[in-house]
């Protein structure tokens, strides 16, 4: 009843206007309810348009009405995009030597042409991208040194189908000294030195106190992330050394190594890769005589499997707010980096320790 009375009382101002009004009387409940039903069988039908018609009436200059009209359309942006494809759906374009040699100097400096790569932990996440990054930044040939079996021989196959490079993989432990050197043996039988080696196979622990940390499993990260570091380097640096070839070598180490994380507690995890950090530092200045370059890449929070666990989704909030880029990076943010750290661009660069976090240590 009180919504009849208000369509009513509307009806004199808007005939004020000169508009034809017809007041009615509110809808009764059955009304209502037939009206919502077929409101919302209409908001499913909703037909994009792709360009409006429009018809325009205007008054002639008199200001009386005409019986000529305007007729035309006006064309509809579609802001949907198409999904982007993943980062790991992404084709992988392998460098031409056509290319290459048209760019000019310094890209061609910027590259990795012709060069041998080792990548541990190049099965999945950071170390999988790293491999793919330098894959298009002209690598000879890309080798992946993983301790998992079907996801390294996967990587490497989707990798070689992607490039038509020569990719292969090889199921080494960082932690087994006798392996790494069997393998690195190999991969100078098969395609000579390496030029490069990317050590990125590392494991997290953490929401862990110090005070109730199982000793074995603190040894064990150790194990992997900072010994498996220095045997890796040990090996590669070697053969390098043999062949009197100049080399990078790049240690992702992380912003643990150089800053306590917050809130979570992971004591060994933040010690494991300091001491990769000065590992990196101790390496590259004994071996800067051999024409080795060693440097570290400090991830800050990013977003790969090593953090999709499910205890960490609280936390992930306060990271991005506490990253002034208020995002996790991405898995393909270390890319140029590494690349950069593995061309001959970054020549005098050596015991450096590069933090790439989104501006988290800042603050
Ligand atoms: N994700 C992050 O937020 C982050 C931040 C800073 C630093 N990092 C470092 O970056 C590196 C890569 O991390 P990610 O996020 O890609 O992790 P990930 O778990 O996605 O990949 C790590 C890879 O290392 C391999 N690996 C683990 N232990 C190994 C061993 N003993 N021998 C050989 N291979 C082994 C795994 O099989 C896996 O393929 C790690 O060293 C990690 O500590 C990661």
């Amino acid at each position: 009843m009180a919504a009849a009375a208000r369509t009513v009382r509307m009806a004199p101002r808007l005939a004020g206007l000169g508009r034809p009004v017809i007041a009615r009387s509110a809808p009764s409940v059955a009304q209502r309810a037939a009206f919502s039903v077929s409101a919302g069988r209409f908001k499913s039908e909703v037909i994009k348009e792709t360009e409006v018609p429009v018809s325009v009436y205007s008054p002639d200059s008199k200001g009386t009405a005409s019986s000529s009209s305007d007729h035309f359309t006006i064309p509809v942006k579609n802001n949907s995009r198409p999904l982007e494809p993943s980062p790991e759906e992404e084709d992988v374009v392998p460098l031409q030597d056509k290319v290459y040699n048209q760019l000019p100097r310094t890209l061609q400096k910027m590259s990795v042409h012709g060069k041998v790569i080792i990548i541990t932990g190049g099965a999945r996440g950071l170390g999988n991208h790293m491999a793919r990054a330098c894959a298009e930044a002209g690598a000879k040939a890309i080798v992946i040194f993983d301790a998992n079996q079907d996801l390294g021989d996967e990587s490497a196959a989707e990798l070689h189908q992607k490039t038509g490079l020569p990719v292969s993989f090889f199921k080494v432990d960082v932690r087994d000294g006798h392996a790494i050197d069997a393998a690195v043996q190999n991969v100078v039988d098969l395609y000579g030195t390496p030029d490069v080696l990317v050590n990125s196979a590392g494991i997290a622990d953490s929401n862990i106190k110090a005070e109730t940390y199982d000793p074995a499993m603190f040894r064990r990260l150790i194990d992997i992330n900072l010994t498996g570091s220095f045997l890796m380097s040990q090996s590669v640096g070697r053969a390098m050394m043999a062949a009197g070839k100049p080399g990078s070598i790049i240690l992702v180490a992380s912003m643990s190594g150089s800053i306590v994380n917050f809130p979570q507690e992971q004591s060994c995890y933040n010690a494991s890769k300091a001491g990769v950090i000065q590992l990196g530092k101790s390496l590259a200045a004994e071996w800067a005589k051999y024409n080795i370059r060693v440097n570290c890449i400090s991830p800050g929070y990013m977003d790969t499997a090593l953090n999709k666990v499910p205890a960490l989704d609280a936390q992930k909030k306060i990271w991005k707010q506490l990253t002034p880029q208020n995002r996790l990076g991405a898995v393909d943010d270390l890319n140029g980096l590494c690349v950069f750290l593995a061309s001959d661009a970054s020549g005098f660069m050596t015991g450096s320790n590069v933090i790439i976090d989104g501006g988290y240590t800042l603050y």
